[in-house]
């Protein structure tokens, strides 16, 4: 059991920050607690016996002192659009413990009167009580990770629930009286065949979601999932596989009346999550918590990633900011193309340069992207490579 705090860990002074008007901001809030580790995550999380004495009664204490922090630190506060609770296991606070870290965030900032709310949950952490507490608190949006209906591929993810509790959770967030759930999906996990996606697809149409996340398993350096790829226990994830499966959700969201409006996110209309529209937007957000990462201004910072060194750097009155970065003009360029070509909207032509619109064009004659007014937009093929259309663009 490793309950050190890194030392390395040092503070840095965050430079003044002024949030420009008219572009949305954000709140996201980390919660770093799980029951257990997924053999996948490489998330910024920790079990209890990780822990030793960081409880999360110490978290909510040195999350209310940030917030505090960075409502001086920003001086004019503006008006927050969106707030996400993610993890990390957020649903392990229980009802009361969210409320707790919303009512932190209204203590110290503004909510417009139609922000969007969301939390993410865990199916088995939840329960028709613990939903419609969280209405009751002021949330409006759930997110879930169900992963798979496949008791194999649960297994697999090292997931403690159950295959059909992620549908009851939903279905029980719905009848709370959230107009607003998502479930997030992987595939691509070794031993998943494409019916086992096409049950998962079935049990997600059939939960009544307006929002479904679907990711490639991704093998992290340094999970135990890794570890097993590594020692020839399980394969990796196959390119082919995954094209083959990414078009299988495709057709089936589609089918169902779901659209894509990022590469790896389908909803109904109207059910597009605000806040994370804003990461891909150019929006600006405060993100409070261990390891959290924020963007206003020109300026992106992280925090610390350790709880006790978090609370440590709280409890003397600092915001708890590992380091900064001010982003040079052509950086925030190249990240902005990467973000907005993965979105439905497009990448506006305007927004390139003359170099740049002339590779959107090749791509456009290779068939990855298409015009769309006065955007490029990338097409079915394109979806599945977005990475090299990205790199081919910037060159
Ligand atoms: C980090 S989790 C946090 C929410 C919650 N603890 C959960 O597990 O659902 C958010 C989502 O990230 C996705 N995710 C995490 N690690 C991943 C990986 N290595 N490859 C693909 N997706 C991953 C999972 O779909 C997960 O639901
Ligand atoms: S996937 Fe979710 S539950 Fe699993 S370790 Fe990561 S944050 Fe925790």
């Amino acid at each position: 059991m490793d309950v050190s705090v890194p030392v390395s860990e040092a503070a840095a002074d965050l430079p003044a920050l002024t949030a420009p008007a008219g572009r949305p901001f954000g709140v996201y809030i980390h919660v770093p607690f799980c029951a257990t580790r997924c053999g996948y995550c490489d998330f910024n999380t920790y079990t209890a016996a990780e822990l030793g004495d960081s409880s999360p009664d110490g978290w909510l204490a040195a999350l209310r002192t940030e917030l505090e922090l960075a409502a001086a630190h920003l001086g004019e506060v503006p008006e927050v659009s969106t707030v996400f609770v993610g993890g990390g296991t957020p649903s392990l606070l229980g009802a009361a413990g969210l409320a707790g870290v919303l009512d932190a965030v209204r203590a110290r900032f503004q909510l417009a009167a139609d922000a969007e709310v969301t939390t993410e949950a865990n199916p088995e952490s939840t329960s028709p009580e613990f939903f419609a507490a969280l209405r009751t608190a002021g949330y409006t949006r759930v997110s879930l990770g169900m992963q798979s209906t496949a008791a194999h591929v649960l297994k697999a993810l090292d997931r403690m629930h159950s295959p059909g509790r992620a549908v009851d959770a939903a279905r029980e967030a719905r009848r709370a009286g959230f107009d607003h759930v998502n479930l997030d999906l992987i595939y691509g996990t070794p031993g998943e065949r494409d019916d086992d996606l096409r049950g998962s697809l079935d049990a997600v149409l059939a939960a009544g979601v307006d929002h479904v996340s679907a990711y490639a398993l991704i093998v992290e350096e340094g999970t135990a999932l890794a570890r097993r790829v590594r020692r020839g226990e399980l394969p990796a994830p196959d390119d082919d596989v995954l094209a083959r499966r990414y078009e299988l959700i495709d057709r089936h969201l589609g089918g169902a009346g779901f659209a894509w409006y990022e590469v790896s996110n389908w909803s109904r209309p109207g059910g597009e999550c605000r806040h994370n529209m804003g990461y891909w937007n150019g929006g600006q957000w405060w993100g409070a918590g261990p390891g959290a990462h924020g963007y206003v201004a020109a300026t992106r910072w992280w925090n610390v990633k350790h709880p006790a060194t978090y609370a440590a750097v709280l409890a003397g009155r600092r915001l708890p900011v590992a380091d900064f970065e001010n982003l040079s003009e052509g950086t925030a360029h190249v990240e902005d193309v990467m973000l907005r070509v993965r979105m439905r909207a497009g990448l506006p032509l305007a927004a390139l340069s003359a170099a740049e619109r002339t590779r959107a064009a090749i791509a456009i004659d290779d068939g990855l992207l298409r015009a769309d007014g006065g955007a490029v937009v990338l097409t079915d093929r394109g979806r599945l490579l977005a990475d090299a259309v990205v790199r081919s663009l910037l060159d």
